[in-house]
């Protein structure tokens, strides 16, 4: 059993399904999870509601900014990942990311450049992406299974956009790792999704410490 501490960084595009595999893997091995997502969205979301400078927002963050349900939809997605193209935003949210990263317990976390940037020496990255078609199929049945009143074609529209943003931008674009494990969930469901990561952070020698 290998004794340093474990970082799982897990990147990809939304909708891959890296947010459901952050959560399940951070309880099978008891550590905490940071969403890097939600504070772009909160960043972004206040910054567009309060009308202040976004780096400002970002220096000022609170943990309590990020309880806000609205975060979770597209709106604050599409305001986020506006954000996140500016560099002084990108600083200002790396100390706490660095810092939750370094706990003694390992961490684990999900975004963009958390394998490339955040925690370039975690001890598995996974790169968590699937093709553009079933990763709109899968936020177009989210957001009407929250009631939301949509249409395909834009949800699939706008999360080209947003890849295209978070691919091209110049701070820290979306991109895999040299060293990530490519995990296409096109054809996967959670479940075995959750069991190819396993394999792969079992590999490397890390075992559960629970029953
Ligand atoms: O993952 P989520 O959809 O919540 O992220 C919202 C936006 O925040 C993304 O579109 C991306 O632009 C930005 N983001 C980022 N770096 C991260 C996490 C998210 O640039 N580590």
């Amino acid at each position: 059993m290998s004794k340093a501490p474990l970082v799982i960084a897990i990147d990809g595009p939304s909708a891959a399904g890296k947010g459901t595999l952050a959560e399940r893997l951070a309880s099978h091995f008891s550590l905490p999870h940071l969403d890097t997502g939600l504070l772009y969205r909160a960043v972004g979301y206040l910054a567009e509601k309060t009308g202040r400078e976004p780096a400002e927002v970002a220096a000022g963050l609170q943990a309590a900014d990020l309880a806000d349900p609205v975060l979770r939809g597209d709106v604050a997605g599409q305001a986020g990942s506006k954000v996140a193209a500016i560099p002084e935003v990108r600083s200002n949210l790396l100390k706490f990311q660095k810092q939750f990263s370094s706990q003694p317990s390992g961490a684990v976390l999900d975004g963009r450049d958390i394998g490339t940037v955040i925690c370039p020496d975690a001890a598995v990255k996974l790169f968590v992406t699937a093709s553009l078609e079933s990763r709109a199929e899968r936020r177009y049945r989210e957001l009407r299974g929250r009631g939301g009143d949509t249409i395909k074609p834009r949800v699939l529209a706008e999360m080209a956009e947003r890849d295209r943003r978070d691919s091209e931008r110049a701070a820290a674009p979306l991109k895999a790792a040299p060293d990530a494990y490519l995990l296409d969930t096109s054809d996967m469901d959670a479940d075995a999704a959750f069991a190819a990561a396993l394999a792969f952070i079992e590999g490397k020698g890390f075992r559960s410490s629970g029953p």
